[in-house]
């Protein structure tokens, strides 16, 4: 379904993404875990449209998409739930959901349909809709961040630190909606993360980012047993083993 060919991304002069390449299969988890710094947002954002690279190809079911503007990307099936969810704190719960189909708003009928299907995913929604997305817990901000990007009707979903600052039953429960929208919908993800045990737990397959490059690339269950792993990201040795 993608396909991520030696991309190189900037900002300003600092080179950020140093070659990264990867491939999806449809339907599957890819998690990608790395230190503070290490160009996950970026590799995201570049996926997205957010940030141009330099060099490489992304070849999305068969065409390339390097050089497309976000929204055309997004209108591909592809959507970006960013990192700290980005929710429009004086707008409604629904007027979130609404922005999340704004490519189609004007011509499609079925968004109050795709509206009620996040209400069936986050019950919890319905019963605050009206009620302005910056009151709204961490949690439920994340819940909506979600079901805003599932108003894009999203092919690919690529979730930014979803688990940032939640309790852990909260991060279950978002791990366990999108091992739900994998199955239910086939939706293929990429899901960033510092809680490197949630994620290696829902994912196929993962690597780990730092400096801008893949130092590691598995199945998620290997990089789990992965000393390296382990000591850098599972409580093992404080300081990352990739980097010296
Ligand atoms: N918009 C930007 N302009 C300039 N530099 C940036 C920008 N975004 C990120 N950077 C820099 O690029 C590097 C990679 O940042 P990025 O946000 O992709 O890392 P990350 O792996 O997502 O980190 P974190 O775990 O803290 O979210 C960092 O050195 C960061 O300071
Ligand atoms: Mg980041």
């Amino acid at each position: 379904m993608l396909e991520v060919k030696n991309i190189h991304t900037y900002h300003g002069f600092l080179h950020v993404l140093k070659g990264i390449s990867f491939e999806l299969e449809k339907g599957e988890i890819f998690a990608i875990v790395g230190s503070n710094g290490a160009g996950k947002s970026t590799l995201l954002g570049t996926i997205a449209g957010v940030y141009l690279q330099k060099e490489g190809e992304i070849i999305y079911e068969g065409q390339n998409i390097g050089k497309m503007k976000v929204e055309e990307i997004v209108k591909q099936g592809i959507c970006l739930v960013p990192e700290r969810r980005q929710i429009f704190d004086s707008l409604s719960v629904k007027d979130n959901l609404m922005l999340g189909a704004y490519h189609r708003l004007k011509t499609s009928k079925t968004i109050q349909k795709d509206i009620d299907r996040c209400y069936e995913l986050f019950p919890k929604l319905k019963t605050m809709e009206d009620r302005p997305g910056g009151l709204l817990s961490g949690g439920e901000q994340q819940m909506l961040a979600i079901a805003r990007g599932l108003m894009s009707n999203p092919k690919l979903m690529m979730l930014d630190e979803p688990s940032l600052g939640l309790a852990p039953l909260i991060v279950k429960d978002i791990m366990n909606i999108l091992e739900h929208l994998r199955e239910e919908f086939k939706t293929t993800i990429i899901l960033v993360e510092q809680n490197v045990r949630a994620a290696l737990k829902v994912a196929d397959r993962a690597c780990v980012i730092e400096r801008g490059e893949i130092v590691i690339k598995g199945m998620a269950k290997e990089l789990m047993k992965d000393p390296r792993v382990r000591d850098a990201y599972l409580g093992g040795k404080k300081e990352s083993s990739f980097i010296s």
